[in-house]
């Protein structure tokens, strides 16, 4: 590591550089493609929502992407059945700005920590900070943390992320909270970390891109398993069938906004009232109705975030 710069700020621009491979890939997907199935789509918050009451478990709208609109978003959210948003933070920075958002709205909760894509060393002063943070109100997790070996490819930096996703977890054991995990093409070492260190901890695999025999096992180990947008995606491969046999008090429904949009939205900015598109999907890989889906998988939720609204 290049000792001799600030660690905060090489992570500031890492995460700038990596926003903006983000937001070029957002652009370059073409909406066109998924056109046809726009027609007749009202957005969810224009639909009917009685009796829907949905979470959305993973969402960022800390960031710039939702100043313009933040309020009017998280009404058109409400409208359309999403009861609570769960925002992660992905850097010190999103963390404090997390805090402050779920101190100021009733329905919405938070978790801060650093994502592996902005791994740094942290010192004491940082652990202290995010244990601080974690007594505000609506804090429920330490997240998002992880692993990301798509964004980072050199191995120093891997297993900086390594070393720091072990003390995030660590910090969580601690203060008895669940952690919320990213892994994007890391499944071994994530396994392995959580079948050692991991053992004791408890939270939500976001965003899942492993296979069903990573999820079984996952499911041994006590784990919850999020899936979002790209459940919706015609190449969404393996995951519907992960869909369909997950056991029904396991499974959570997330948007990863501004990223991952479902389809007919995908290209475009995504947001918390999206969430019910990917769950009217899931809920039609298993066969239930929305309702009931929606209740089951909030139940979940409010489980393993402890969440009270
Ligand atoms: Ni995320």
């Amino acid at each position: 590591m290049a000792e001799s710069l600030d660690p905060g700020a090489l992570a500031a621009a890492a995460q700038k550089a990596r926003k903006a491979a983000r937001d070029a890939a957002r652009k370059a997907e073409t909406t066109e493609k998924d056109a046809g199935e726009k027609a007749n789509i009202l957005p969810p918050w224009e639909q009917e929502a009685e009796g829907i009451t949905l979470v959305d478990t993973h969402a960022h709208i800390d960031g710039e992407d939702f100043d313009v609109d933040r309020e009017e978003m998280l009404a058109r959210a409400k409208q359309a059945g999403v009861v609570a948003v769960v925002t992660f933070g992905d850097t010190m920075e999103a963390s404090a700005r997390v805090v402050k958002l779920a101190a100021s709205h009733e329905n919405v909760f938070g978790g801060v920590g650093v994502h592996p894509e902005n791994a740094f060393p942290l010192t004491q002063a940082d652990e202290d900070s995010l244990a601080s943070w974690t007594k505000a109100k609506n804090i429920v997790a330490i997240g998002e943390i992880g692993l990301d070996y798509y964004w980072e490819k050199d191995e120093e930096k891997r297993k900086l992320q390594r070393k720091m996703f072990a003390r995030q977890l660590a910090l969580a054991r601690d203060l008895d909270l669940p952690v919320c995990i990213h892994d994007r093409e890391a499944h071994g070492d994530l396994m392995s970390i959580l079948k050692t260190e991991g053992r004791k901890n408890r939270g939500v695999i976001h965003c899942f891109s492993g296979s069903w025999e990573m999820a079984k096992e996952l499911l041994k180990l006590g784990w919850y398993i999020g899936v979002d947008g790209p459940l919706t995606y015609k190449n969404a491969a393996k995951l519907p069938e992960i869909v369909q046999k997950m056991p029904a008090d396991r499974l959570l429904v997330e948007t990863d906004c501004p990223y991952l949009s479902p389809l007919p939205y995908r290209g475009k900015r995504n947001e918390p009232a999206y969430v019910r598109v990917t769950a009217e999907c899931a809920a039609k890989i298993r066969g239930e109705s929305l309702v009931n889906f929606a209740e089951q998988t909030t139940k979940n939720a409010c489980e393993i975030y402890g969440l009270n609204f």
